[in-house]
C-alpha cells in the first residue's frame, strides 16, 4: 500500500494505513456534510490522492463507513467528556490524526498514543519527513498489547493514572487474543471515576462474510459479541455501557447522505463510563 519505506511493518501495522485511507477517501470523495473530517490522512499516506480514490473505489460502502463513523463517535464523546478529564489515550493509535488537527486547541489535554513499537516508528519518521509539527502535549507511547504492560508503558511517559481520562481503541481488538483485550480493559476500568472509553469490536457474523472474501490479507484473532464485550467491561470496572446502535448511528451521523453509506453489520463501536 505504500511506497516501499513500511520495510518493518507487518500486515497488522499496515491495516492503520487501510484505515487511514478509508478516512482520506471520505475526506476527497465523500458527500457533504462529511461524517469525518481527516485533513491530515491523505497527507500522512504514502498514496497519491488517485491512488487512495482507487483504492477506496474497491471497499465495501459499509466497511468505509465504518472507519469514519467510530472516529467521528469517539470525538464527539471526547468532546462531551472534555470538561471532566485532560488526558486522552489512543490506543492502537495507527494514524489517529487528533492531536494534529486540534493543534493549539489542546490546551491542557494530553494526548499518549499508544501503538506497536515498529509502527509507532514508522508514524514518528513519516510526521517528520512530511514537516508536520507536532504538538508539544503529544507523548507516543510504545506498547505491544500482547507483549507488555500498558501501566508501565503510560507511567513511562507521564500519565497521570490518579486523573480520570478518555480511551479510545478503535479497529484493534479483531487482533488481539480475548487474555490481552482483557488486561488492557483491566487497566482501563481501574481509571478513576470519569473516565470514559470507546472500544471496537467485530461481532462473529463476520467470520462467514470474511471467509466469503477469500482476499482478506489480515488474520482476525477475536470476534466478539456486544454481549460478551459488555460483560468483559462490567467486569472491569466499567458502569455505564452505551453501544452506538445502528438506529442512533442512522439518526445521528447518516440519515440523508448521498455518498450511499451504509451502517456496518457486524462492527460496533461501544462507550462505557467508569
Ligand atoms: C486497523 S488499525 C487502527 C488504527 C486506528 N485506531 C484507526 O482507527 O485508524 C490497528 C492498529 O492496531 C495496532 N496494533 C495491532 N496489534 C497491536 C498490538 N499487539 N499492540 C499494539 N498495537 C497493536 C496496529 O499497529 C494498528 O495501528
Amino acid at each position: 500500500m505504500s511506497s516501499g519505506s513500511d520495510g518493518a511493518l507487518s500486515e497488522v501495522h499496515r491495516t492503520a494505513f487501510m484505515a487511514a485511507a478509508m478516512r482520506a477517501g471520505h475526506f476527497l470523495e465523500g458527500a457533504e456534510p462529511k461524517i469525518f473530517r481527516d485533513q491530515f490522512a491523505p497527507q500522512l499516506l504514502e498514496m497519491s490522492d488517485d491512488e487512495i480514490r482507487e483504492f477506496t473505489a474497491k471497499v465495501p460502502l459499509e466497511m468505509a463507513a465504518s472507519c469514519v463513523l467510530r472516529s467521528r463517535f469517539t470525538e464527539d464523546r471526547l468532546a462531551a467528556a472534555r470538561g471532566r478529564l485532560n488526558q486522552y489515550v489512543v490506543l492502537g493509535a495507527g494514524l489517529d490524526s487528533y492531536a494534529l488537527r486540534m493543534g493549539d486547541a489542546l490546551e491542557s489535554m494530553i494526548v499518549f498514543e499508544v501503538d506497536d513499537p515498529p509502527f509507532q516508528a514508522w508514524k514518528k519518521k513519516r510526521i517528520e519527513q512530511l514537516g508536520l509539527k507536532t504538538p508539544g502535549q503529544v507523548r507516543y507511547v510504545p506498547c505491544d498489547f500482547e507483549r507488555m504492560s500498558i501501566d508501565q508503558a503510560l507511567a513511562a511517559q507521564g500519565f497521570a493514572a490518579d486523573e480520570p481520562c478518555f480511551i479510545s481503541w478503535l479497529g484493534v481488538t479483531q487482533y488481539l487474543t480475548r487474555e490481552a483485550i482483557r488486561t488492557t480493559l483491566r487497566w482501563a476500568g481501574e481509571r478513576p471515576a470519569g473516565s470514559e472509553i470507546v472500544v471496537t469490536i467485530v461481532e462473529p457474523g463476520a467470520q462467514e462474510q470474511r471467509r466469503a472474501r477469500a482476499s482478506d490479507p489480515v488474520h482476525f484473532v477475536s470476534f466478539i459479541s456486544l454481549e460478551e464485550m459488555s460483560d468483559m467491561l462490567r467486569e472491569a470496572g466499567f458502569s455505564r455501557i452505551e453501544p452506538l446502535t445502528q438506529v442512533a448511528a442512522r439518526e445521528a451521523y447518516l440519515k440523508g447522505r448521498t455518498d450511499g453509506l451504509i451502517i456496518p453489520e457486524f462492527q460496533l463501536s461501544i462507550a462505557a463510563i467508569v
